[in-house]
Formats: C-alpha cells, structure tokens, sequence
C-alpha cells in the first residue's frame, strides 16, 4: 500500500507467465494517472479512449493529468453502447489514432466500462501489431472482471466476442470515486460477477456479502476492499490458464452459458449482462442441484443474495424461452455438440462437467 491520498491505495499485482502488471485501487486516483502511467511507460504520445457518457465525465481530467506529467493525449470518443463493440468501430479509431500521428512507439488509454475496455484493449493489441493498453475501468464490473485477465475483442453479427486477442495491460487504475456517477442498474449488475466468484471459490465472502448494507454499498473502503479482493480472485483463476485452454479458466464462466442465451434472447436490450448473468447462475445452480449435488439451500441462499442486490431470479412471465434454446446453440461452449458445463458442488467449489444433457439445462430454464 502506498499513501497518497487519505483513503489509501491498494496495489494488486497481477503475475502469470509472460505477463506481470498492478491494478491500483482507491480513491481520487484520476488526479494522478498521469504520475502513475509515467512510472510504467516512458512513451510520449497516446490515445484516450472514452464513450459518450464516460468522456463528459472524467475524460478531461484524464487528460490534464496525463498532460501534465509529459504526455501527448488525442481523446477519441465512441458512442456509449455495446453496439459500439465492433470491427469497423475499432478500424475507425486506429484511423483516427493514425491521424492524431500516434505511431508504435504510442500507447492506449481505455476509460470506461467493459465495451471500452474490450474495443481499446483490441486496437492495442493490433494497432502496428500491438502498442501498451492502460486500463481506467469505470463501472463496477469493469473495475472486477473485465478489466482483469488479457481478454480484448469485438462482436460480430453471429456474437459476441467472436473476434479478439490476449492483450494484459500495463496497469489498471481504479478510482473507486468514479463509481459515484454509474447508474443503479449498472452498479448493481457488477454484484452478478461478484457473486458468480464468490459461488466458484470463495465461501467466506458469499459470507460477507450475505450481511453487505445497502448503505455502504458505495463506500470507498468497503468497494476499495471488495474489488482488490475480486482481482485477486480473477487473476488467480486467469494464471492457470491464462489462453482458456485447460479449462481451468472455465470455471468464470458459471452462470455464462445460459446467461449468454438469455442476454441474446432478449437481443442485449432487455437485461444488462450481469442480470442475465443473474438468471444464467439460478439456472447453473438448478443444474449443479441434479449433477453436482449441490445443497437446494445453497441455491436458495443464492437467490437470496442476488435478489439484495435487484438483481433478477426469474424470467418474466412471457419471455420467449424457445429463444433461449436457439441462442444456446450459438454459444461457443457449445460447439461440437459436447456440452462442458460449469457446475457448484457447493458455494465455494465450482468445476467444469461433461455430465450436463440439454435437457437439464431446458429444464432449469423451464423453472427460471
Ligand atoms: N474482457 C473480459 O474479460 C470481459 C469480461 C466481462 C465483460 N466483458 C465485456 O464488458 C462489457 C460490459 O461492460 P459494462 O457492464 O461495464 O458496460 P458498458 O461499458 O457498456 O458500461 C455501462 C454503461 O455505463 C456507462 N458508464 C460507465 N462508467 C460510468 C460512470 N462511472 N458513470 C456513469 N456512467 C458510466 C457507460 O457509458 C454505459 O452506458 C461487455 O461488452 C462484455 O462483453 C469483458
Ligand atoms: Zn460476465
């Protein structure tokens, strides 16, 4: 820890093969980005990437840091959406960056929620075959999941994240003040991938959450704690298989499956990802009750928790749950007709089974 600023700042460091960075969490860190980047990277010229609701916000202020401490910032701002997330989206800024003069010897800023992080991760990863990416995650789920872990990339028409690259930033740096603008809904969607960790290795903070108050939900030491604590958590997980390959990586994926088909069913406008999400873990914890053994009071406790946070436990009524089924085909787990679903044995201890039949995920989409 160091102690700058009155709440102080955490340094996670996040390690693997090849790959090694620190995600600096606390308060008012914005002021200093420029201070922090300097310490990583010693190049002069870059692109700020920001959308329509973040940039109003913050991008300035990243800016004049950045400034400051000797750095040559272009902003390129993208309209706020996931269906900014694209090839031609990405092919537009590196047109923009090569306009702005910004060569290999560059680098990339993403300030904002996960599309951010994805779309600037990916122009990082490709733009003169791969510059450094800094991460400035804004939203809850960013700053827990999105931010961490390498993973960059663009929808297509056929889904999301077809198109993409292993990309670890430089560093992350999350201000745990930025948090104060970000609306309800999407505060409360990053507690889906909160729980999600929580239900694949982490027993006591299922604990800890059970009695989180509402009122201090946005209190800066008490997220400060939770996010250092979700990093942790997610680069472990990532360090055994950082490429996705030996399955070990996943586990994440709990609740994904079906929450994927849903959040496509209700073509992404319906439910925000960590409330498809939501939906996606009580479907994955009826599934873990029949092939895992997986107590129905965990699963009911479960419920609980999500619904504390407003996150949703049942579809509505009249959801066309065919639509589910046919976006379940599309999802790329399940290729090869070989279903490999993640499973809870209990809340703490998730792995990934080869035992799980259609027809037990119908059924527990039949039941959501
Ligand atoms: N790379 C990964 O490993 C990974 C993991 C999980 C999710 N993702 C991706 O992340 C994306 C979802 O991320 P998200 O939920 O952060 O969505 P998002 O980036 O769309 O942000 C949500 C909304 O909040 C606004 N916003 C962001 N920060 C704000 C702030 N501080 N104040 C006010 N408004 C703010 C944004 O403009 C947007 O409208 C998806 O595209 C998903 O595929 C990637
Ligand atoms: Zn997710």
């Amino acid at each position: 820890m160091d102690s700058v600023h009155s709440v102080p700042v955490a340094a996670v460091e996040i390690r693997g093969a090849g790959y090694c960075y620190r995600a600096f969490v606390g308060s008012d860190l914005i002021e200093d980005i420029g201070k922090r980047v300097r310490k990583r990277l010693s190049r002069e010229r870059c692109a700020i990437i920001s959308d329509t609701n973040v940039g109003p916000l913050f991008a300035s202020r990243v800016k004049r840091s950045l400034t400051s401490a000797g750095f040559k910032p272009t902003l390129i701002t993208i309209p706020a959406s996931e269906k900014s997330k694209t090839l031609e989206q990405a092919s537009k800024i590196c047109g923009q960056m090569t306009a702005a003069g910004l060569d290999r010897q560059s680098f990339v800023i993403g300030v904002g929620g996960g599309v951010i992080g994805d779309i600037s991760g990916f122009v990082a990863a490709i733009y003169h075959r791969g510059i450094p990416h800094v991460q400035i995650p804004t939203t809850l789920l960013a700053m827990v999941d999105s931010s961490i872990g390498g993973k960059t990339g663009v929808d297509t028409r056929a889904g999301k994240n077809l198109i993409g690259a292993f990309h670890h930033p430089s560093v992350v740096i999350d201000d745990v003040d930025v948090l104060k603008t970000l609306p309800c809904r999407e505060f409360n969607q990053g507690f889906a991938e909160i729980i999600k960790h929580a239900i694949i290795v982490d027993a006591k903070m299922f604990k800890q959450l059970q009695s989180w108050e509402a009122r201090s939900a946005r209190q800066p030491l008490a997220l400060q704690q939770l996010i250092c604590r979700n990093i942790k958590i997610k680069s472990k997980i990532v360090a055994k298989d950082e490429r996705d390959r030996t399955g070990e990586r996943a586990v994440l994926n709990f609740g994904h499956s079906v929450g994927h088909a849903i959040e496509r069913a209700g073509n992404y406008r319906k439910f925000l990802h960590g409330e498809a999400l939501s939906l996606g873990i009580v479907a994955a914890c009826a599934v873990s009750i029949k092939r895992a053994g997986l107590a129905p009071g965990q699963r009911d406790a479960v419920i609980d928790l999500l619904q504390r946070f407003d996150l949703p436990t049942r579809l509505p009524k009249k959801f066309p749950r065919e639509k589910i089924f046919k976006a379940l085909k599309f999802d790329k787990k399940f290729d090869r007709g070989e279903i490999r679903f993640v499973v809870a044995r209990r809340i703490g201890a998730a792995c990934l089974s080869s035992d799980v039949t259609i027809e037990d995920i119908r059924e527990a989409v039949d039941e959501l």
